[in-house]
């Protein structure tokens, strides 16, 4: 993958995109990184970038001229692969993980980072680029909108984890939040690892996170827990109790019978 980084502020990425996960998938030849600083394309001395709003009040817009030209011969730079051109906005679409996937998918990202008050119209009417948000809170600039949605796509690109670590099972891989995590050591500050991890039994320790995924859902994403359940397929009929009971013995059948009855008050 390509990815071009449109910016009055190119020395902010270079930090980040030079760590961690960001770095190593460069390293691997699995996503390029290309910088352009938007002042290069100015045409004034002053090398402005922007101007008042017409009909006045704060701040200053992007011109158009600046951007057009530096889009046009960023793009021309390897014309063959075609660009999917993003402006990073709070009027965007607000990020998520099906959309850091679709993302993922394609050969070119072309991202656009505005500061001050954002671009003239213009300039999302010619270019037609996808508007993303990454939440309903306003930051300085795109720049860092944008850093976030690169590591996001870039961490989903085969390759870019180290075996030993995969997306496949982080939060909102399936719709559900993740699992809490334990390591050593296994007690600490009168705080213990819960027993089931220390058991060995690996279907308990699987049933016990999925527990976990599910609860946490449930009470800290209600939005996200009623997505999931409504794309659960539904539950199979239940086998007939009464024939079941006639089966088993009598003391096995005493058992089901207690466990099935929530109400029933335990024995002292
Ligand atoms: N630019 C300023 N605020 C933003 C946000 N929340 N998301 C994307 N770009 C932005």
């Amino acid at each position: 993958m390509r990815i071009d980084i449109l910016t009055l502020f190119p020395e902010m990425f270079t930090p980040v995109l030079g760590t961690s996960i960001p770095k190593r998938a460069a390293e691997k030849g699995l996503v390029g990184y290309h910088l352009t600083n938007l002042r290069d394309f100015a045409t004034d001395q002053h090398k402005s970038v922007d101007d008042k709003p017409f009909g006045g009040g704060p701040g200053m817009v992007m011109m158009c001229q600046t951007v057009f030209d530096a889009v046009e011969a960023v793009e021309a730079q390897e014309p063959e692969r075609r660009a999917t051109r993003i402006v990073l906005s709070p009027q965007g679409k607000v990020l998520d993980q099906r959309t850091v996937e679709e993302l993922a998918t394609k050969d070119r990202l072309l991202f656009l980072a505005g500061h001050y008050e954002g671009f003239d119209e213009r300039i999302i009417e010619g270019l037609k680029p996808m508007e993303l948000s990454i939440g309903d809170y306003v930051l300085s600039g795109g720049e860092l909108a944008a850093l976030v949605v690169i590591d996001a796509v870039v961490r989903t690109l085969p390759g870019a984890l180290g075996a030993e670590t995969g997306a496949a099972d982080e939060s909102f891989a399936d719709g559900l939040l993740e699992y809490p995590q334990y390591t050593r050591p296994r007690e600490f500050r009168g705080m213990s690892v819960p027993d089931v991890l220390l058991s060995g039994n690996h279907r308990l320790i699987a049933e016990w996170r999925m527990q976990q995924r599910r609860q946490r859902t449930q009470e800290r994403r209600p939005d996200l827990w009623q997505a999931w359940l409504a794309k659960q397929p539904p539950e199979e009929p239940k086998k007939q109790k009464s024939k079941r009971r006639a089966k088993l013995p009598s003391s096995d059948a005493q058992q089901l019978g207690a466990s099935d009855d929530q109400q029933t008050t335990p024995d002292r």
